[in-house]
């Protein structure tokens, strides 16, 4: 049977959430939600279901919702999450939240509490590794077929360049937060290079903008470079930004891993995963490979993979700590993200980003 959703924030994100579920058997949205309550009424109208202003009163009058879906973004997209995400989970309701879980550290750590005190499935929109590339690259990985992990290159950033600059965002909920670009974004490539490399236990970093954005009197660090190391002892590497450049080799994001019996590298997100095995070739020669290519290049395609792996697993009662892309997951890479900023903020230095809590409790 069909789970029941009620989708809180219509923007453009929440619109895309509801053309998936649309085409989903998994799912039927009963109602949407928005502080705009006009913008509410336009999707209801086009989808023949209800509006309402806020998730408390979409609840009040479907009492039977069992996901409410909260595409809400808010200052460095992320200060709008928690409130409609702790209104739905003190109801008991499953929760998909956009990312990032928040742009505070401590209200992502209590989300993260409170659903584990309730008992319900709490995940996170993570859906750039619900994708055939990276889904074939962590089997590959699982089954030691590429062998001890060494390193994990990922790069990542919107094509631009200053030809293509626009000057300083305008918008309140973006203007004038330097760390923007680091808060909104990379729980993307962090959650890409922990869901290939597992768990980070250090990091080092260095952000930065170029010349023609601090002409422009804009403070963002469009650019961050981070250095880390994982508790399996793999080290890696990301460089994210924010259209500094035209994109290079591999696309808008590309993530290689190397290990001792084989090394993979994801171009273009969804796109393709390449594999080379070890073989004496000479210098400048390129080793055996093999290519999976999707064909894929729709970055959007990754949405309805994702809220449907989110719909499996709550229809499948899959156990807690089993849930993909979960809200722990997604609190592992804004521990990353705040760790990444305290470095940058003291020059540099080594940061350990605190440890996650432990899962527990399980579905009553
Ligand atoms: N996963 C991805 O690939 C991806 C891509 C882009 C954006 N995002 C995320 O999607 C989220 C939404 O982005 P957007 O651009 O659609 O945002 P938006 O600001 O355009 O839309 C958000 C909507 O939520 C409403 N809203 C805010 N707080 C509310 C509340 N408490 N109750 C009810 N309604 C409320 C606003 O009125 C607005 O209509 C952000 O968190 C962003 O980071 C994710």
């Amino acid at each position: 049977m069909a789970l029941k959703i009620g989708l809180v924030g219509v923007g453009g994100i929440g619109k895309l959430h509801l053309k998936c579920y649309k085409e989903d058997p998994l799912a039927e949205v009963v109602a949407v939600a928005d502080a705009v309550i006009e913008k509410a009424e336009e999707v209801a109208k086009e989808y023949g279901i209800k509006a309402y202003r806020s998730v408390q009163e979409m609840l009040d009058a479907h009492p039977d919702i069992d996901i409410v879906d909260v595409s809400t973004g808010g200052h460095e997209n992320g200060s709008w999450h928690y409130e409609p995400v702790m209104a739905a989970l003190e109801r008991k309701k499953h929760v998909i939240v956009e990312k990032p879980l928040s742009n505070d550290l401590q209200e992502a750590r209590e989300m993260v509490a409170k659903a584990d005190e309730v008992g319900v499935y709490f995940a996170c929109n993570l859906n750039h590794y619900f994708t055939p590339p990276a889904e074939e690259a962590k089997r590959l990985i699982e089954s030691g077929e590429l062998g001890e992990l060494r390193y994990c290159l990922m790069k990542m950033g919107f094509s631009g360049g200053e030809p293509l600059y626009g000057g300083p965002a305008k918008d309140p909920r973006f203007k004038d937060y330097p760390y923007f670009h680091a808060k909104a974004f990379l729980a993307h490539p962090f959650s890409v290079m922990r869901y290939l490399c597992g768990d980070v236990m250090e990091i080092q970093a260095f952000f930065g903008r170029p010349a023609f954005r601090q002409a422009a009197g804009e403070n963002l660090f469009s650019q961050t470079s981070i250095h880390m190391r994982f508790v399996n002892g793999c080290t890696g590497y990301l460089l994210s930004h924010r259209g500094d450049t035209p994109s290079g080799l591999g696309g808008w994001w590309s993530v290689e891993v190397g290990g001792t019996k084989g090394t993979l590298c994801i171009e273009n997100c969804i796109e393709k995963l390449t594999v080379w095995t070890p073989e004496r070739v000479g210098l400048g020669e390129e080793p055996p490979k093999r290519v999976v290519d999707t064909g894929v290049k729709d970055f959007n395609q990754t949405f309805p993979r994702r809220l449907h792996a989110f719909l499996e697993d709550v229809t499948n009662q899959v156990p807690l700590e089993k849930l993909r892309g979960s809200a722990r997951d997604a609190l592992a890479t804004l521990e990353y993200t705040f760790a990444a900023i305290e470095s940058h903020e003291q020059g540099g230095a080594l940061v350990r980003p605190a440890p996650l809590p432990l899962p527990r409790g399980s579905i009553a």
